[in-house]
């Protein structure tokens, strides 16, 4: 089965073609991710209307560029997946429309597919994951952990009660003046710097649940720049760096730990894997520290590569495709909707 997929949930304009795979696993067949940061850092923000402009500017030659790459033609495809939600509704409108007209034009199916289900997915078309397994989902505007059952079977077992864990590094290196996009800004300043230089707090470590907190924390990297002498240099900039990114790792860990535990007690054993997805999976302190954390209870750690954790299609054609095969598709008056929960879907949504 091939699936092509479209993504424009943000400001990366992308199209990719995946097929299955006999072993579980998937072939990612092309995948071109169109990134319109430079549009968007004299903002020092994604601004969601030049997103949308954007994405319908470039939509179409990504398209024909991910055809062109798998060396394939519309003939030869199953299905059209495109992000639907949630995200910044103007793109998601643009991705969305785009692929029902395709479908439309050439009788194939549609999929509207989750972007969170698409990153959750990632790990089966990276290395054929079998459900069940615990979920950490860490992107800009998300920060939860999911015990994932099967196919559109996500139950929730914490989440931020504030900012999401991409929103804090991006909030801390806009206050470092590290620039934009912060995650990657941070970890390369971090490289540079002494993680036990400032003891900043983590927030919740310890505590019952596996609920997160980092708006407490973004507070105390400003108090301490702040409460610097003088003007703080590169080194003072890359040492504090390197400390907020410290306590957000040992905080996921813990908060992993605890969510392990509550795995185990509603299903009876360990989940056999822990997979971590979205945009700050990239991060390389992070996917280091669940490595350790995994070791040391015995679980499998997967985490897709870092250029599939951040927004691709190649995702969103996977998630297509799972839901194709599964036998579900998307009738066309499907209306994007800019919040869509992952606990709230169901496999047939
Ligand atoms: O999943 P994603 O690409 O888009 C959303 O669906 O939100 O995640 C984007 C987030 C941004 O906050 C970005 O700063 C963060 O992921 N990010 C990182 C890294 N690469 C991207 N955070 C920390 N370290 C990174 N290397
Ligand atoms: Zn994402």
């Amino acid at each position: 089965m091939i699936v092509l997929g479209i993504e424009t949930s943000c400001d990366e304009t992308a199209a990719a073609l995946v097929c299955d795979n006999t072993a579980g696993d998937g072939t990612i067949l092309s995948n071109v991710v169109l990134s319109q940061l430079d549009d968007h850092r004299p903002f020092g923000g994604v601004v969601p209307e030049i997103a949308a402009r954007a994405h319908l500017d470039h939509l179409d030659s990504i398209i024909a560029r991910a055809l062109d790459d798998a060396g394939l033609g519309l003939d030869a495809v199953d299905g059209i997946a495109a992000t639907a939600g949630p995200g910044l509704i103007g793109g998601v409108h643009v991705g969305s429309m785009t692929a029902k007209a395709i479908a439309s034009a050439r009788g194939l199916p549609f999929i509207a597919v989750n972007h969170l289900e698409a990153h959750a997915l990632t790990a089966r078309l990276t290395n054929g994951v079998a459900f069940p397994y615990l979920l950490l989902l860490v992107s800009g505007g998300h920060c939860q952990l999911l015990a994932v059952t099967g196919l559109g079977q996500y139950d929730l077992l914490g989440t931020t009660i504030d900012d999401a864990i991409g929103e804090a590094f991006d909030k801390t290196a806009k206050l470092l003046g590290l620039g934009f996009p912060g995650g990657p800004a941070v970890q390369e300043a971090a490289a540079r710097g002494n993680a036990r230089r400032f003891n900043l707090p983590r927030p919740l470590k310890g505590r019952p649940g596996c609920d997160f907190s980092f708006s407490g924390l973004k507070t105390a990297v400003r108090q301490t720049a702040l409460k610097l002498e003088d003007t703080p240099d590169d080194q003072d900039i890359a040492d504090l760096a390197a400390s907020f990114q410290a306590a957000v790792c040992d905080t996921v860990a813990d908060r992993c730990r605890h969510a392990i535990e509550m795995f185990a007690e509603s299903h009876g054993h360990k989940p056999p894997a822990l997979v971590a997805a979205g945009g700050v999976a990239a991060n390389l302190a992070l996917r280091e520290t669940l490595d350790t954390a995994c070791r040391a209870q015995g679980i499998e750690l997967v985490v897709p590569p870092p250029a599939l954790c951040t927004d691709n299609a190649a995702m969103v054609a996977w998630a297509g495709l799972e839901r194709l095969r599964a036998g579900f598709t998307s009738p066309l008056d499907f209306r994007p909707r800019p919040r869509w929960p992952l606990a709230e879907l169901r496999a047939s949504e």
